[in-house]
């Protein structure tokens, strides 16, 4: 069941639209990230979502119910803010246990309910520590268990892991996914980082100025973007013009001094179209083979787990990815030989 559903929403700030009909639904225990850059609107989803924002048209259904009209506070859900917003004059226990505190809970239930939510953060005997004693990491636990422990039926993130560096938040986003996991709750996760949102999300949304571009599974989304802004947002794509032929009944794509195979989409022969595929997407060889195309290679980046070769293929200039264990045979100077996958090579009109 649809624990979710956001129909036609639509918000301005004062003549600025900031969304545009914005219409998703999210099932019952799935993780679901809001990807997009920055400014495109992900934090006022969430703030509609939770009620601290109304949109102008438009509604929010959760366990079937709609709760456009409810105030914040009668709303059964968690947020964890983008800074915390923890209160830093509270313990630790204070801070998790205010959600509770202002639902008018007995003393017994805020302690049990504290103690289990500090446990679910691997945070045990921290309880009466000031919140500007402990690491970003521990505050960002801390609100978490705040979020959590009123047992919202939906928990909103909203760039929860920006402010960690790179380790703990690699450790964080493992930890977060494994609570959310456990105890089965719908999660609706805003980043604009799409490493994160590839490697979390049971499903991504991927926004971009207001208006939703694309709706997909992490693996779909990566091989198969649907416009050039979703190739080239999802990670480094290679996007090149050219025009759309038709050769012995087979369909490719001529460009400045190349031309490559394509599967047929849409459009006819002498079409302007952009073609759009990844570094990793390419076979290379050093020798010639059939449908293959000249690659000129003028850089070499080696990253550790891949290999970047720079280049030239006609008179456009790409990027390829390659395993770092073949990277000894292409060295800069070196003309090979590529050929895009047919299967992920896209174009675009
Ligand atoms: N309270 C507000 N008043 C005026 N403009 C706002 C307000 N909140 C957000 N905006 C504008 O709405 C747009 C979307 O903002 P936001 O939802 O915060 O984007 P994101 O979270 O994707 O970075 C931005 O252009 C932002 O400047
Ligand atoms: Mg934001």
């Amino acid at each position: 069941m649809n624990n979710l559903i956001i129909k036609n929403l639509n918000k301005s700030f004062g003549t600025n639209q900031v969304l545009y009909d914005i219409n998703f639904e999210v099932k019952n225990g799935d993780f679901v990230s809001l990807l997009g850059p920055s400014g495109c609107g992900k934090t006022t989803i969430l703030r509609i979502i939770n009620g601290l924002e109304t949109a102008d048209t438009g509604s929010v259904i959760v366990d079937g119910k709609d709760i456009t009209m409810v105030p914040v506070e009668k709303r059964n859900i968690g947020m964890v803010f983008q800074n915390y917003a923890l209160f830093p004059t509270m313990s630790v226990a204070k801070n998790i246990g205010y959600g509770l505190n202002i639902r008018k809970k007995s003393k017994e239930e805020i302690d049990e309910k504290v103690n289990w939510a500090l446990k679910l953060v691997k945070l045990e005997g921290m309880e009466d520590r000031k919140i500007t004693k402990l690491s970003g990491g521990q505050q960002q636990r801390i609100a978490l268990a705040r979020a959590l422990v009123i047992e919202p039926s939906i928990l909103l993130l909203d760039e929860p892991l920006s402010a960690l560096d790179r380790k703990i938040r690699a450790e964080m986003q493992y930890e977060l996914r494994n609570i959310q996991q456990k105890i089965g709750i719908t999660t609706i996760f805003v980043t604009h980082d799409q490493e994160e949102a590839l490697t979390m999300s049971d499903k991504i949304i991927l926004m971009n100025e207001g208006v939703i571009e694309q709706e997909s599974d992490p693996i779909n989304l990566y091989n198969y973007p649907n416009s050039i802004f979703a190739s080239d947002f999802l990670g480094k794509a290679n996007i090149l013009k050219g025009k759309l032929v038709e050769i012995e009944g087979r369909w490719a794509v001529e460009g400045n001094g190349w031309i490559v195979g394509v599967n047929y989409k849409e459009g006819k022969a002498g079409d302007n179209v952009s073609v759009a595929v990844r570094g990793e997407h390419f076979n290379i060889e050093t020798k010639e083979f059939e449908g293959s195309q000249k690659f000129e290679i003028t850089n070499k980046v080696f990253t550790g787990s891949v290999c970047k070769l720079l280049g030239n293929m006609g008179k456009d200039e790409i990027e390829i990815s390659i395993i770092s264990l073949d990277a000894e045979k292409y060295q800069v100077g070196d003309t090979a030989h590529v050929m895009p996958t047919l299967e992920t090579t896209l174009y675009f009109q």
